[in-house]
């Protein structure tokens, strides 16, 4: 069977409703941050801290390779591998594509204390998580099908999911 990818912003949910998407389907899970945290060996801060974005991006498109290549798995995405057409060319050859959405302020509440994302510490983070979200609407309309999650809670999210699959 095709793979279920999970594509969309940060803390829309992906990693959380991915695993249990592949407990209910009975398919493998895969993250492709933690993916990249395995290959370089360090969180995916400190790559970002130590090396910078663009380095990130290379090994994010390894990890998107890997990925695309399993069978039977929920891929969860990092919000930002949208940004390469050719990640969504790769996870598509054998993968629905499936965009997770959620309002700014629950994106906001999602994160909470969490420092794991390295684009959002700079500055006031709504107003960032604005500004990339404008910026990459256009990024994640490359999708077989859009969820807005806004207002469910995880199990209605996982139902949503393996229905538009
Ligand atoms: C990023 C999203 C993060 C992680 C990195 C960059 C982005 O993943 O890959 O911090 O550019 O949107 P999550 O979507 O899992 O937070």
């Amino acid at each position: 069977m095709k793979n279920i990818v999970l594509t969309g912003f940060m803390a829309t949910g992906k990693t959380t409703i991915g695993k249990n998407v592949s407990k209910i389907m009975s398919f493998g899970f895969i993250d492709t941050d933690e993916l990249i945290e395995k290959i370089c060996g360090m969180s995916i801060s400190k790559i970002f801290e130590i090396h910078g974005e663009r380095y990130f991006r290379g090994i994010e498109r390894i990890a998107v390779r890997r990925a695309a290549r399993l069978k039977n798995f929920v891929i969860s995405t990092g919000g930002g591998v949208v940004l390469n057409p050719s990640n969504i060319v790769q996870l598509r050859k054998n993968g629905v594509v499936i965009c997770l959405k959620a309002r700014p302020e629950i994106i906001l509440r999602n994160i909470g204390k969490s420092k794991k994302r390295p684009l959002l510490l700079q500055s006031d983070p709504i107003i960032k998580i604005r500004q990339l979200l404008d910026e990459r609407q256009h990024y994640y309309k490359f999708a077989d099908f859009t969820i807005d999650v806004s207002d469910m809670n995880v199990s209605e999210a996982s139902v949503a999911v393996i229905e538009a699959y």
